[in-house]
Order: C-alpha cells, then sequence, then structure tokens
C-alpha cells in the first residue's frame, strides 16, 4: 500500500544541510494500523509529511498502490493528497467556522458535490465521529476529544485510503486518547482505511497498532509486529520508550536474586493459564517474582514475568513452561544446578 525506498531528507538551515532522514525503508500495508515512534525531532513528522508530499524527499522513491508519485504535480498531486487524509495534533480546524462547515471544507474544495449531497455527507460523517448534535457548535465551544473527532470527520471527508495522524491524542487526556484511539481503530476495521500514527507514547502504539518502526535520529533502527517489539524490544531505544509506558518493572533487570533469572512471556489464551504453580509443584522448583506486566496488545491479552528460579529440577521446568506456550528468555544469574536425583525420579513417576 505504501512503500518506501531508500528515501532521504535534508533541510537547508544557516549552517548547512541538516539530514532529517537517512535511507528509510518501510512498507506499510493495506488496512494496517502503523505505529511510527520516537523522540521529539527524530523525524516522525517530516517522515509522515513525505507520504502525502507535503514534502519531497531529497533522494529515494515513495510509492503508494504501486504508484511512484514524488513527482506528482498539479492535478495528480491533488488527486493523490485526496486519497490521504491527515489529523493533526493540534486540530487545525478554522475557527470561523461551525463544526459542520469545518467538515465540509474538503468536499467545497474538492467541487464535486452539490451543496445538498455535501450536507448529507457531512451529517453522515458527523454521525460517524459521535458530533450529530454538535454540527452547528463553533471549535471553542468543544473540548478537546470532540475538536478532534471532527479533525477525523474533516480527514474523512474526500473517502481517503489511507489517515496520517500526526500526534493525533498527544494534546487529549489519557482517557480522551482512549476514545479517539478506539474511534480510529473502528474507521480502520469498518471502512478499510490504512492509517499511519505517529506517536511519541509507546502506550498508544500498544492500544493501536499492527506494527511499528522505531525511528531515532532519522533512521528506523526497529520494526515489527507491535507484540515483538513491545514484548521483546531489541534496541536500547525501543526499550526505553517501553520502560517508559510500563515501568522499570517491565523489563526488570533482575539484581543479585539467587537461581537463574529469566523472563516468561505468554500472549493469547496461555496468559490466563495457572501455569506457573502446576510446573512449581511438578518440578519441585521455587520461584521468586522480580519484576513484570499485564495488560493487552490492542486486544490479545499478555503477560511477562521476571523471575529466579532456583531449587528441583530446573531444566525440566523450563523445557516445561517452553512446551506449555511460554517464551522463555535467561536473563542473568546462575545456571541452574543439576536436579538432585530423587526430584528427577518424582518427575518420571
Ligand atoms: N521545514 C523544516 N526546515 C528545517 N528543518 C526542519 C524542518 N522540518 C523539520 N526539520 C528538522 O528535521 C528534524 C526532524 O523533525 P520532525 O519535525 O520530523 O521531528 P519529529 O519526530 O516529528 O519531532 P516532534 O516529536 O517534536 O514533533 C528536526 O531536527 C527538525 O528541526
Ligand atoms: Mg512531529
Amino acid at each position: 500500500m505504501i512503500r518506501l525506498e531508500a528515501v532521504t531528507k535534508n533541510f537547508a538551515s544557516k549552517r548547512g544541510t541538516l539530514p532529517a532522514l537517512h535511507g528509510i525503508d518501510l512498507q506499510v500495508g493495506r488496512g494496517e494500523i502503523f505505529g511510527i515512534i520516537g523522540a521529539s525531532g527524530a523525524g516522525k513528522s517530516t517522515l509522515v509529511r513525505l507520504i502525502n508530499l507535503l514534502e519531497r524527499p531529497s533522494s529515494g522513491q515513495v510509492w503508494i498502490d504501486g504508484q511512484q508519485i514524488t513527482d506528482a504535480r498539479g492535478t495528480g498531486l491533488q488527486a493523490l493528497r485526496r486519497q490521504i487524509g491527515m489529523v493533526f495534533q493540534h486540530f487545525n480546524l478554522l475557527s470561523g467556522r461551525t463544526v459542520a462547515r469545518n467538515v465540509a471544507y474538503p468536499l467545497e474544495l474538492a467541487g464535486k458535490l452539490t451543496k445538498a449531497q455535501i450536507a448529507e455527507k457531512v451529517a453522515a460523517l458527523l454521525a460517524r465521529v459521535g458530533l450529530s448534535d454538535h454540527a452547528q457548535k463553533y471549535p471553542r465551544q468543544l473540548s478537546g476529544g470532540q475538536k478532534q473527532r471532527v479533525g477525523i470527520a474533516r480527514a474523512l471527508a474526500n473517502d481517503p485510503k489511507v489517515l496520517l495522524c500526526d500526534e493525533a491524542t498527544s494534546a487529549l487526556d489519557p482517557q480522551t486518547t482512549g476514545q479517539v484511539l478506539d474511534l480510529l481503530q473502528e474507521i480502520n476495521r469498518e471502512l478499510g482505511v490504512t492509517i499511519v500514527m505517529i506517536t511519541h507514547e509507546m502506550e498508544v502504539i500498544r492500544r493501536a497498532c499492527d506494527r511499528v518502526a522505531v525511528l531515532e535520529k532519522g533512521r528506523v533502527v526497529e520494526e515489527g509486529p507491535v507484540a515483538k517489539v513491545f514484548l521483546h524490544p531489541g534496541h536500547p531505544v525501543s526499550r526505553a520508550l517501553v520502560r517508559e509506558a510500563e515501568g522499570d518493572a517491565a523489563l526488570s533487570d533482575p539484581g543479585t536474586a539467587t537461581g537463574q533469572h529469566l523472563r516468561l512471556t505468554f500472549t493469547g489464551a496461555d496468559t490466563h493459564q495457572p501455569l506457573l504453580s502446576r510446573i512449581a509443584r511438578e518440578f519441585g522448583v521455587d520461584f521468586a517474582i522480580l519484576g513484570g506486566r499485564v495488560g493487552h496488545i490492542r486486544t490479545t491479552p499478555y503477560a511477562q514475568f521476571s523471575i529466579a528460579l532456583s531449587g528441583g529440577d530446573a531444566v525440566a521446568a523450563t523445557a516445561a513452561l517452553q512446551a506449555a506456550g511460554a517464551a522463555v528468555e535467561v536473563i542473568g544469574g546462575a545456571a541452574p544446578a543439576a536436579a538432585p536425583a530423587e526430584v528427577r525420579h518424582l518427575h518420571v513417576v
């Protein structure tokens, strides 16, 4: 659906050229919610602005639906922009227009519908975002969440295939953020709109995205399914973003606890099995829990614990955890000693 190939972007500055993006390769599939996360200045806004050609790449190519768009101009560019809606952090509504007329604005610009058709379409869009009762209000009379719903309705006006959201929830409180993310997921599901979502918060990625790219200083340092990046972040920048969202216990450093230190990750149906107690009983091992987190990635439950495992048959216990669906990583501590013979015997019986 969207493909960036070796894209770079340099800005001219007083002190010479400022490289904002270096050799970005990315693919976003049709119907995906794709997250781009990174610190301030990492290049996130520049990256999405290349997708609707608010910026042009210094080198490399951008493809949408199999079409190379980097050289689009004039009517070709206008047609492309209509296929791509954009939602902004600070809503960017026109303060002198009512809610309905803000949503009508892109339809008026496109000039394809009659007044009556525009009114009908605006009513449908406001119903979709839950603002039918607010059509005649002005932006200043709305809460932040309501303003962003207007922004979303306006972005959908020309039936785009792609929605670009640049920090769409960053100005909202956590509860309103949740509601706006729910709305975006509903739009993705029901209208099949591909969504590219920029954020500096891992929490937004966890709640709403299928895949994520982590951007640092203009480079993609990690990319993959959200479950992978969120539960097993491979790059220090990704780990720092997870810690920021989940606290230190999430990826805890096990410290000096005795025994072997393991990180266990359960996802999906396995999350709610009483596995630890069963394994402890069966193999005579003891667990100390060093840290952990439980929650959902979109709708999939997960649990992740760091434990110190001691006593009993640790090797067999580890194998049984894996066999039962847990991902097991050794994160430190002493390697398990050979199990006492009587414990092994118990297990065999
Ligand atoms: N129009 C521009 N002219 C010059 N430099 C720019 C321009 N736009 C962005 N930059 C620079 O490019 C780099 C990346 O900026 P960008 O806005 O893409 O970052 P960001 O990840 O969106 O940050 P934030 O989270 O603060 O919005 C920064 O160093 C910024 O100063
Ligand atoms: Mg930005």
